[in-house]
């Protein structure tokens, strides 16, 4: 006796293969993140993320311009701000000169049809390098609030077309929709980080920025306290939940590949449109890995990538997009 139902049939060759496959990656499925530094003519690579790189403005136009080219029409940006800028309220993200303000005009005017997203939390900014105001060694949350709400505002008024608030406080995506709807900004979109775990994978970019909570006794060295804890799973509905009900127009997972689980019940669960992120570490992993030799760097990018979308991703932010869109 013999199988009548073959699977192998199906796999025999890359022609059938593509034919019945389920899942691919397009240039349209992603966004990507972007760092930048004031100066002039800098590309400067990131210690724990070769290949990435910090840009200051002059390349950072000629850089959305290649993306655009590439057919990746959306960014996330991040600023690197010098130390003597910052303080424990992150005063300078609401500067209307700061980086920030300046970097979403010059890709709006370098290429116009670009999607501008801005990640919206106080770390860069922070003496303390946390996304919050801290007092007697808590992060306050109503207080940062109101801080993350006079940024986003910034931000949009300097021609964001999403921010993206990656903080965690609570309720804060209302307190930005309502002042949005305020000012006129009806058409200004949130990408809220909803399920966004305290995770050891944000090292890397925490470099990149020079982000990292400090090293000080009376200030908390994790994000714990308003982080998610990674045996949580039905709190990542909670807070997902709550972010839509509060105006959120896209809902994020971070990291990417140990919290696919939650993407998938996200997916099944909501109807906005879910972003995972693939965080620095789990770059870094893979580019460590690939330069010893001991993993396929190209063909693992694309399984993550694949496998990231297949739970259930309508958007993937990754530093791998450019790589994605050489190998498809
Ligand atoms: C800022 C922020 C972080 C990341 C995105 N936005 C760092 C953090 O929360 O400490 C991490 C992204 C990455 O690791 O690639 N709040």
């Amino acid at each position: 006796m013999y199988p009548l139902n073959r699977n192998r049939r199906l796999r025999a060759n890359e022609s059938i293969r593509s034919l019945v496959r389920e899942t691919i990656i397009t240039p349209n499925d992603f966004l990507v993140p972007l760092f930048v530094t004031e100066g002039n003519n800098l590309k400067e690579e990131v210690a724990s993320m070769p290949g990435y790189y910090r840009y200051s403005q002059d390349l950072l136009e000629k850089e959305v311009k290649e993306l655009y080219k590439m057919g990746l029409k959306s960014v996330l940006l991040f600023v690197k701000v010098p130390d003597n800028l910052k303080d424990n309220k992150g005063t300078e993200a609401i500067n209307r000169d700061g980086l920030m303000q300046r970097a979403i005009k010059t890709v709006k005017n370098a290429v116009p049809e670009m999607v501008v997203m801005t990640d919206v939390a106080l770390d860069p900014y922070s003496s303390y390098g946390h996304d919050g105001i801290v007092e007697n060694g808590v992060i306050q949350n109503d207080e940062s609030v109101d801080a993350l709400t006079e940024m986003s505002l910034s931000h949009a008024r300097a021609g964001a077309d999403f921010v993206a608030p990656s903080d965690m406080m609570d309720g804060r995506i209302l307190s930005i929709r309502e002042a949005l709807e305020e000012e006129g900004f009806t058409e200004t979109g949130i990408m809220s980080y909803s399920a966004k775990y305290a995770s050891a994978f944000y090292g890397p970019f925490r470099d990149a920025l020079d982000s990292a909570p400090v090293d000080r006794k009376d200030i908390p060295k994790d994000k714990k306290t308003y982080q998610m804890d990674y045996g949580n799973r039905i709190e990542a509905l909670r807070e997902t939940e709550m972010d839509i009900d509060e105006g959120a127009d896209i809902v994020m997972i971070k990291p990417g590949l140990c919290y696919l689980d939650i993407v998938r019940d996200i997916k099944n669960e909501f109807d906005v449109p879910v972003a995972v992120y693939q965080v620095s570490g789990e770059y870094a992993m893979i580019k460590a890995a690939a330069e010893k030799g001991w993993l396929d760097h190209d063909a693992v990018i694309l399984e993550q990538l694949t496998a990231i979308k297949r739970a259930g991703a309508d958007i993937i932010a990754s530093y791998f997009a450019k790589d994605a869109i050489r190998l498809l």
